[in-house]
């Protein structure tokens, strides 16, 4: 592949190889010296037209580790306040051969739009409601090393998935590894079509949560609810927030899983996200660094192949 715009264009086996080599990455990143070379030489510009905490510094701490020149465009201090266009910015900042873009933005669909204009690989890292392909890959290596496989699991996938990239990119790529899924949340935030990709839809938590293994929470994403149906967060916390009355109806050993950034007391317990015992959330953290470094070697072997 030339670019990683989502997890619909990987294979089972590309996302195995993805996780295979994150692995030795998790290794490298727990030791003292955490350097390798595999992109020294090669130039990587983040450019995150919203907002993050997790995805720019892991890029980042992926791109620095493996030896590339990081640059971080600071989109808030750019032309683009001065009327410059997406693919404008894009094409500036490709005259200046750049080998890897990462790039985050509000609209589905924009980061495909610009890899399509520009000569660099290009990886999205959140466009919109339509993927976040590294998070997916996080979130399956970390599901991998909790339970030993990434295959026959039963994954719940909880709360506003309508608004989510990362609720989408999940049910990709663990559709894709023959588990089975339930999307449980109130029927606004859970789109009809969403069980067209092969899961099971539950409005009721306690129902959908039974002899799960994996419970994904995700983010009440206020921010993109415009206009339409806003839930109180006391009434979404009764009965959608994951507490640990309903987490005991979970398989004993199911893990815990949230993407962050958490609203506390909204969709999570807070004292259950920090329960080391179930909780994988600081994991998920962990993993994104490796797979980020996996994935933008794998790229960066394709652009030297090509060259
Ligand atoms: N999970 C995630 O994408 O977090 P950030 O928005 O902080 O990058």
């Amino acid at each position: 592949h030339r670019h990683l715009l989502g997890i619909e264009q990987l294979s089972p086996a590309d996302i195995t190889a993805i996780l295979d080599l994150a692995e030795t990455y998790v290794d490298l990143n727990r030791q003292s010296a955490k350097h390798s070379d595999v992109l020294s030489g090669l130039t990587q510009i983040n450019m995150f037209f919203e907002n993050s905490t997790r995805t720019q510094a892991s890029f980042e701490l992926a791109g620095k580790r493996l030896g590339a020149d990081v640059m971080n465009m600071s989109m808030q201090a750019s032309s683009i306040k001065k009327g410059e266009t997406l693919i404008d910015t894009a094409m500036t900042l490709n005259a200046m051969h750049p080998d890897l873009l990462v790039v985050r933005h509000p609209h589905s669909g924009a980061v495909d739009l610009l890899a399509q204009k520009v000569n660099c690989a290009v990886l999205n890292a959140g466009d919109g409601r339509h993927e976040h392909p590294t998070q997916a890959l996080l979130d399956a290596l970390t599901i991998r090393r909790a339970k030993g496989r990434l295959h026959r699991l039963n994954i719940a996938i909880c709360g506003d998935i309508a608004h989510s990239r990362v609720a989408r990119s999940n049910l990709i790529l663990l559709g894709k590894m023959e588990n089975r899924i339930r999307l449980i949340g109130p029927p606004t935030l859970v789109p009809a079509q969403f069980a067209a990709f092969g899961a099971e839809v539950y409005d009721d938590m306690r129902e959908g949560l039974k002899d799960v293994d994996v419970v994904m929470m995700l983010r009440l994403q206020k921010e993109r609810m415009d206009g339409g149906f806003i839930p109180s967060e006391r009434e979404y916390y009764h009965r959608y927030g994951l507490d640990r009355e309903k987490l005991g109806l979970a398989k004993a050993d199911a893990i815990v899983m949230h993407p962050g950034p958490m609203n506390r007391g909204v969709e999570i317990d807070g004292t259950l996200a920090d329960d080391i015992n179930r909780s994988v959330i600081q994991e998920q953290v962990e993993m994104g660094v490796a797979v980020r470094m996996a994935a933008m070697e794998l790229l960066a072997r394709n652009l030297r192949g090509a060259a």
